[in-house]
């Protein structure tokens, strides 16, 4: 276990109350940060009051944007412990996306410890209220000050946390999804399954005018055919077509999300028909004609599972279920939710306990 100093704020912050969460606006007394310099490796491991960074306006992560994060969350179970959710597969995932933009891997055992320790020392703001949980970003910047395009010379490790309610403002009720076939997210050879701000810059303008035509999230369709199914700005995407659960393979241009993964494990241990495997958007709008479109939902750390109501395509509305939840969509919502919150048995060993001694990692 590496030696983590801990400075603690001398002057906490209240804390808001469970009802009032929403999604990524309140923060924590404490970050975690560790430094990367091409001659130390990653040193330095420390946590420290939640503050400003001071950057030079030269620093390369803000011109060429290498850069990763990811996002889990700590969970208060109804006995009042917290657990950390699938903590090694996030760990797992960040190190694969900086290996895709030439960042030094990080040790995934000081990145399991960067969570404990932080979530440890800040465990009084993690919600106890149904639906919330303590959503917790790793992210890593390139540090270097230069205006040449090459992998940077040093970088920066933070975590930061937030206490949060549900993602959407629909919580759980149905969203509606604009499928687009004008902008394109990521293509074969492409940063698409890495865990990268690009990613989300790039969404962003499509995303716009889905809200434009009232619609919560875009849909992306492969980046050549603008046929095949990719998946939704900030989650994975699954369709139930008569008795198969179809999702688009990891073929490169999809994040591998840790929520598709629990998802998959489930349904298969459920003896249910699933497929990875490449669906074209004409599918769904046959299945849709044929009354055999059963059921979507997203799949996502932040949006956990959410109900597909309605697809908008080339100026047609797709109504999903009715518009209304799908049985297997909520018991997936329920399953996931119980073992997260420890009323569901954890058969898979997907939880991690926190405790406040792992703050005083030495
Ligand atoms: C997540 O689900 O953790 C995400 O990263 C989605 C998002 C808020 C960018």
């Amino acid at each position: 276990m590496a030696a983590i100093a801990v400075t603690r704020t001398a002057h906490p912050k209240p804390r808001p109350a469970d009802d009032t969460l929403a999604f990524g606006n309140v923060f924590t007394d404490h970050m975690f940060l560790m430094d990367y310099h091409q001659d130390r490796g990653w040193h330095d491991p420390r946590i420290v009051p939640y503050g400003p960074f001071t950057l030079d306006p030269a620093t390369c992560v803000l011109h060429y944007a290498q850069a990763v994060f990811d996002g889990l969350k700590a969970f208060r179970g109804q006995d009042g412990a917290v657990r950390l959710f699938r903590a090694p597969k996030h760990a797992e995932r960040l190190n694969r996306s900086c290996e895709r933009l030439c960042i030094p891997r990080l040790d995934p055992e000081l990145i399991l410890q960067s969570f404990t320790a932080l979530v440890g020392t800040d465990q009084a703001w993690v919600p106890g209220k149904p639906g919330t949980a303590l959503y917790i970003r790793p992210t890593v910047i390139a540090s270097e000050t230069f205006l040449g395009v090459h992998p940077s010379s040093s970088y920066i490790y933070f975590v930061i946390l937030c206490p949060v309610g549900a993602y959407y403002a629909e919580g759980m009720n149905p969203v509606k999804i604009l499928v687009t076939d004008q902008y394109v997210r990521a293509v074969q050879g492409g940063l698409g399954e890495a865990k990268t701000s690009g990613n989300y810059a790039a969404s962003l303008y499509a995303a716009e005018e889905a809200k434009r035509q009232g619609y919560t999230q875009v849909l992306w369709l492969d980046g050549v055919h603008r046929r095949y199914i990719d998946e939704v700005g900030t989650m994975n995407i699954m369709v139930k077509i008569g008795d198969e659960i179809v999702t688009p393979p990891l073929s490169g241009t999809i994040l591998p999300g840790v929520t598709r993964d629990s998802v998959l494990t489930l349904t298969r241990d459920w003896g249910l028909r699933v497929s990875e495997r490449p669906i074209a958007i004409d599918e769904v709008i046959e299945a849709s004609r044929a009354g055999t479109l059963a059921e979507m939902w997203g799949t996502g750390t932040a949006a956990v599972i959410s109900p597909v109501g309605e697809l908008g395509y080339k100026g047609e509305r797709i109504v999903i279920n009715g518009g209304r939840t799908g049985e297997l969509t909520q018991k997936l919502y329920d399953t996931i939710v119980g073992i997260q919150y420890g009323t569901a048995p954890d058969r898979y060993g997907w939880l991690q306990e926190v405790t406040p001694a792992q703050s005083r990692a030495a």
